[in-house]
């Protein structure tokens, strides 16, 4: 077998060694155009884990990667005159120019041949190669020649970094966060072996341009940096080496494989410095192709494997480092932020890290997270511990004159199971076990504000005198029976009216009994669905009119919050959304005049609704699709519905066109929530894949919300915040007497069970790479 690598870096490197180990008789060369010790950069970050992975493939590399490599444990961020220590991080780093020289001579050792000064311009010199590994970085010529096939897509970021180097010791991962007069300056540092450390500096364009660092030299924008953060640098230099001051290109190509040709490393997929994993990427890449060859009958079929087989991993580190990358460049978002707290919103900033884990790992630190969280809420007029506070979940909140118990909350969830608009016992129950259930909020679902204002058959409503008994005995019961709060949520249909009940096809149109519906424009949800009306100014005021009703009946309920639902591509989003609204009129074209009609029945039912109580909106912070609303419109509709008087965004994404690209994960709808309450300086509510108590405290001690809503999980477990309380020790939950034994059980129980999880994580943490950096002086076992 003959096998052509074009790129000695760590991808091209790496794998040639894994192949050759394979295959002892194949002929495999690497061709790089610089010279063999002509290498750029200071440092490179492994975590343990990536560790273990070359251990396992490559025990005589990894052996001499770390008896070179610096070990630290602790990630220390300093903000405003303050640091903040957090232990148990696991990582080391060891010089590029090391770990390449390991690599290559490990590679010679195997015989491999590395050719070097040979800077490969054609393929087609490869004619006879079996296998064409193009490892040649992050402005892979190849890549770019077959652009057609590859459909590689670079999305240049907005911040400038530069990476540089200094003699400066380090102890731990170090973040600082400096003001000047120019704007925000970001160090990443870590020390990579004794002597030398690498600086990655990052600042927002618009500061890089008014610190004048565009016309400066290498030399002057290195000394400028030595001048910022002098005071961090006890006399040591700052070192450079092809240290210019570039964006980050965030790459993903569509295909990487293009007959026997295959990309790995940089050339296919970069991830943002941040999280550290560029040389990790490229080096597991080679050991997913290696897997790959070992295993598959044909290189073709390899090929295949390596690319499904790794795709999913790539990714999810990128999507890893998009969220990481995104934190930096909106770092001023969190400038007033506690230094305590903003310390947390770095650590979990790419959602690896959360309150629990890191209550495990520094407790300390979590504590004094706790303590400031419990300031902001005594600075509001409650009495709460400081000394010893509760965990974020179950701070009290208060909007207007309504304080909730805790912070987490029924998100609203229709049940398409009225009828003709009346909520019965189903409704009774649910709402009910959900409140007796701890949460502190409970909203119900899209109740109608009329009968056509409906999305299905079954969707409640509030607009005749029985829907509002049926709605008070609900009402009644919650704040007989529980500390909840009830919200009620309402809505029009819209375009997505007259559809099927959920499990007879969401969002599809009926074929019987449907009625005549109404959108901001004339155009169907789907294809076949039924063309909606656009609206006229009078069919505008008979709504509005309709919403001013519901809301005087909600009242009458004895609600203590109002929500007016305006995502979702409902009637009031379908205005918003340029999407689906193509109007010509004042209603149409700019966001402004999107939000007119949104903004005006929001304030006619502001008008009735007691000044006590508070108003939220829902709204869809993205469409996710081109065109669509975006988070910076997001901010720009907060702003505005916080001017008309709202108390709480209350921020979902998406719903609005068929054609939406969502992208899912754990929280995924989070970043919208942080970006609207510290832009828009106004308390959010986030939603959206949050399962757990953990994620929960996570993004409230992080600063990210307010408020957590969980839709789905309380469909199944709607006691989800008792259960939470007890793992916290939030003894003060409500219960109602006839379930307090149940109660004193699972609080009980809880503190055990909390315990052994802790015992059996601390057992299954894997040997620190200290440990096995005194392992590595033992003789190694026969390969
Ligand atoms: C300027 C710079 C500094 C960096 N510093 C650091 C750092 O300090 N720490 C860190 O963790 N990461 C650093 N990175 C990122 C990190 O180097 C990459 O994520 C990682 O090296 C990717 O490995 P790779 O093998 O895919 O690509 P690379 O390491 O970029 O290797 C690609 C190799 O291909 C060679 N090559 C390119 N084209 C041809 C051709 N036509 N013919 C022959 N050879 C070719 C190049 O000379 C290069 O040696 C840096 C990146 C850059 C661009
Ligand atoms: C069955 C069901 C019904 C829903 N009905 C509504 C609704 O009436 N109004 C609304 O604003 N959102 C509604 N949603 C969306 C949820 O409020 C929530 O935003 C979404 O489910 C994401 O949260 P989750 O991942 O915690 O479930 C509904 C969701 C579900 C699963």
């Amino acid at each position: 077998m003959k096998v052509a690598i074009i790129g000695g870096g760590p991808a091209g490197l790496y794998a040639a060694i894994l192949l050759k180990k394979q295959r002892p008789q194949a002929e495999i060369t690497v061709y790089e155009r610089n010279r063999a010790d002509d290498t750029f950069g200071f440092g490179v970050v492994f975590s343990d884990a990536t560790l273990d992975n070359f251990e396992q493939h490559d025990p005589a590399s990894y052996r001499r990667i770390t008896q070179e490599f610096a070990y630290w444990d602790d990630i220390a961020v300093h903000f405003r005159g303050t640091v903040h220590r957090v232990g148990g991080n696991g990582f080391c780093g060891c010089s590029r120019r090391m770990l390449l020289s390991i690599l290559q001579e490990r590679a010679r050792e195997l015989g491999v041949t590395l050719l070097f000064e040979a800077d490969i311009e054609d393929e087609s010199r490869f004619a006879d190669a079996d296998l064409v590994v193009l490892a040649d970085g992050i402005n892979s010529r190849f890549r770019e020649k077959f652009a057609d096939h590859f459909q590689p897509e670079v999305d240049l970021r907005s911040n400038k970094f530069a990476w540089m180097g200094s003699t400066r010791p380090l102890d731990a991962f170090t973040f600082i966060f400096q003001e000047t007069e120019w704007g925000p300056f970001i160090a990443h540092a870590y020390q990579y072996e004794v002597g030398r450390s690498t600086w990655v500096f990052e600042t927002d364009a618009a500061t890089f341009e008014r610190a004048g660092l565009a016309g400066l030299s290498e030399k002057q924008s290195a000394d400028r940096m030595a001048q910022i953060f002098g005071w961090f640098m006890e006399g040591h230099p700052i070192l450079t080496n092809r240290s210019m001051w570039r964006n980050f290109p965030m790459i993903r190509s569509r295909r990487w494989v293009k007959d026997n040709m295959v990309l790995l490393g940089d050339a296919k997929a970069t991830a943002h410095f941040s999280i550290g994993s560029g040389t990790k990427l490229a080096m597991e890449d080679a050991i997913a192709l290696a897997d790959a060859m070992a295993h598959a009958p044909t290189v073709d079929a390899a090929l295949q494997t390596y690319e499904r087989g790794r795709r999913e991993e790539v990714e999810k580190t990128q999507h890893a480092a998009d969220v990481s990358l995104v934190w930096f460049e909106h770092v001023d978002r969190f400038w007033d932020f506690d230094p305590v707290q903003f310390a947390f919103g770095v650590m979990t900033r790419a959602k690896a890290i959360t309150y629990d884990n890191l209550t495990l790992r520094a407790p300390d630190f979590v504590g004094e997270v706790d303590k400031a969280f419990a300031r902001q809420v005594r600075a509001k007029g409650f009495d709460v511990d400081l000394d010893k506070p509760i965990a974020p979940m179950f701070q009290p909140l208060k909007l207007r004159e309504m304080e909730v118990k805790n912070r987490a909350v029924v998100s609203p969830m229709c049940m398409y199971s009225a009828k003709e608009g009346v909520p019965g016992d189903f409704h009774l129950v649910h709402y009910g076990s959900r409140a007796i259930g701890g949460a502190g909020l409970i909203f119900t679902e899209m109740t109608c504000v009329g009968r056509d204002a409906r999305i299905t058959p079954g969707c409640a409503g509030l607009w005749n005198d029985e829907q509002q008994a049926a709605w008070m005995r609900i009402v009644d019961f919650v704040h007989a029976n529980s500390a909840a709060k009830i919200c009620l949520q309402l809505g029009h249909a819209g375009r997505k009216g007259a559809t099927k009940l959920m499990w007879d096809g969401m969002d599809r149109p009926l074929e019987q009994g449907g009625w005549d519906i109404l959108s901001a424009s004339p155009i169907p949800y789907f294809p076949d669905s039924q063309m909606p009306r656009e609206m006229d100014r009078a069919a505008m005021d008979r709504v509005k009119g309709e919403f001013v009703a519901a809301t005087l009946r909600g009242e009458a309920c004895g609600f203590d919050m109002l929500e007016l639902h305006c995502a979702h591509g409902y009637l009031l989003a379908s205005f918003i959304s340029p999407l689906t609204n193509q109007r010509t009129d004042v209603y149409g074209g700019s966001l402004a005049n999107r939000l007119r009609y949104p903004l005006e029945v929001f304030e006619a039912m502001r008008s009735v609704w007691p000044k006590h109580k508070p108003m939220s909106v829902r709204i869809s912070a993205t469409d996710w699709a081109e065109g669509g609303i975006t988070g910076d419109d997001a901010v720009a509709i907060a702003r505005a519905f916080g001017e008309a008087g709202v108390d709480l965004v209350d921020v979902s994404t998406g719903q609005t066109v068929r054609d939406a690209q969502p992208v899912y994960g754990r929280m995924f709808q989070t970043p919208f929530s942080e970006q609207v309450r510290n832009e828009a300086r106004v308390a959010t509510m986030c939603v959206g894949n949050i399962t757990t108590s953990d994620q929960v405290n996570t993004i409230l001690a992080a600063g990210r919300a307010d408020l957590v809503a969980l839709g789905r999980p309380h469909l199944v477990d709607p006691a989800f915040t008792i259960r939470a309380a007890a793992w916290y020790g939030a003894s003060d939950i409500a219960c109602p007497p006839q379930y307090q034994p149940g109660k004193e059980q699972v609080f009980r129980n809880s503190v055990r069970d909390r315990q052994d999880l802790d015992d059996l994580k601390i057992k299954a943490k894997p040997k620190t790479r200290a440990e096995l950096k005194a392992d590595a002086t033992k003789p190694l076992a026969a390969e």
